[in-house]
């Protein structure tokens, strides 16, 4: 693609930065399967490739699209969002301390608290959404990282990224951003003084339920970046090539998903807001919610996807509620086209700070009025 020629992310994103293959002419890329690659007769590897495990270039128009959409130096790809999450912990060191939010991805926050802080990570849960709390936590020279997830799973809470990214950095410390949920299309957390974005690209990213992925993205290619890759190709957490192939494909629609689901999102959480069936709607799009202010200003053209809804009559009706949809779909996960719910204390068991009556909802690409009616039965029904 030109670089001189000023192009808006959406195409970008639509073309895949325009790559076209000289040999071929080919404007979809070929699927690279190797897992090995031809040392030259004196004994070098001039094409800077040796074995798949560290370089495969299946990875590299899918990297290079999320680098440039994040507007980051370089990007990894790993064989799923929790790959991505735990190498940014595993390239720490024992005893060295780090923050993270007490309300964030379930699975990466049970890892914190039993496999990391068994390894020798001092993991200290924080009202991430309070500058005042992260400020009183960080040990200057002690603290290595600050995790932040905005919106967060599940009540979406709002993290003001730069205002945290200022104490983090005073103290010495990096900061990463699971921005699964806002995708690119909505944050670039690193214009917003982050060091490190992670996705789950198994979500926005991809877009189609249909693959396992993660990606870091860095702000500089430093030695941190340079441990990050060494981990990935000597842990092996390492995508497949067609998954790469296939995350790359379902890049070029994220735009259009993204801001269709934004769109819908906002819909139905004005619409249930004011409900008789519904407690409360948790959304950062509707004015009043947790981090709306600072959503504002950190979200661009929407606020995502993900919303939850508390069902009045506890967890009974929440229950009974998603076992009455039709359109939505019982299942985990986010950001595919069609459209999840999903009883989220069920999922996350003890210790939860998901209350019993929430029911976490993914909006697709579906009709938002379609997907307003089929909940509208459901709580009827539910509550008999
Ligand atoms: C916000 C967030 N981060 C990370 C992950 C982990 O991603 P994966 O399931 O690809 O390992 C998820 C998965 O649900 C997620 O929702």
């Amino acid at each position: 693609m030109d670089d001189a020629l000023p192009l808006r992310p959406d195409s970008i994103a639509a073309q895949a930065l325009g790559w076209i293959d000289e040999k071929t002419r080919a404007i979809t890329p070929p699927i690279h399967v190797s897992s090995t690659y031809l040392r030259d007769t004196d004994n070098q590897y001039r094409s800077g490739r040796v074995y798949a495990r560290a370089d495969n270039p299946a990875f590299d128009q899918a990297e290079a699209v999320i680098a440039r959409l994040e507007q980051g130096a370089q990007a990894a790809l790993f064989a799923s969002g929790m790959a991505a999450a735990t190498a940014v912990f595993q390239a720490l060191a024992p005893g060295d301390h780090v923050l993270a939010p007490q309300v964030m991805y379930w699975s990466l926050r049970n890892w914190l608290m039993n496999f990391a802080t068994h390894w020798g990570l001092v993991v200290e849960l924080v009202d991430m959404t309070d500058p005042e709390a992260v400020r009183a936590a960080v040990r200057p020279g002690k603290t290595r990282l600050v995790w932040i997830e905005t919106p967060a799973n599940p009540l979406w809470t709002v993290t003001d990224i730069a205002a945290t990214a200022a104490i983090a950095h005073a103290a010495g410390a990096l900061v990463a951003v699971d921005s699964t949920v806002a995708s690119p299309v909505l944050t670039r957390p690193l214009e917003h003084g982050a060091d490190i974005v992670m996705h789950a690209g198994t979500k926005y990213l991809n877009g189609h339920s249909d693959l396992i992925a993660g990606v870091l993205v860095t702000r500089n290619d430093d030695a941190f970046w340079q441990r990050l890759k060494s981990i990935r190709a000597q842990l092996g957490a390492t995508l497949g090539s067609f998954e790469a192939w296939l995350l790359l494909r379902g890049m070029r629609t994220l735009y259009l998903r993204v801001r269709c689901a934004s769109q819908s999102a906002q819909r139905i959480a004005e619409h249930f807001a004011r409900h008789e069936h519904v407690e409360a709607v948790l959304y950062p799009g509707l004015p009043g919610a947790h981090g709306h202010e600072i959503a504002k200003r950190q979200m661009q053209g929407g606020f995502g996807g993900m919303l939850s809804i508390r069902v009045k009559g506890g967890e009974a009706a929440a229950i009974a509620t998603a076992a009455h949809v039709g359109l939505w779909k019982r299942a985990t996960s986010l950001g595919g086209t069609e459209s999840l719910v999903e009883h989220r204390a069920s999922v996350e068991g003890a210790g939860t700070p998901a209350p019993a009556d929430l029911l976490r909802l993914s909006v697709g690409i579906e009709d938002a009025g379609d997907l307003i009616a089929d909940l509208e039965q459901a709580l009827r029904r539910a509550q008999g």
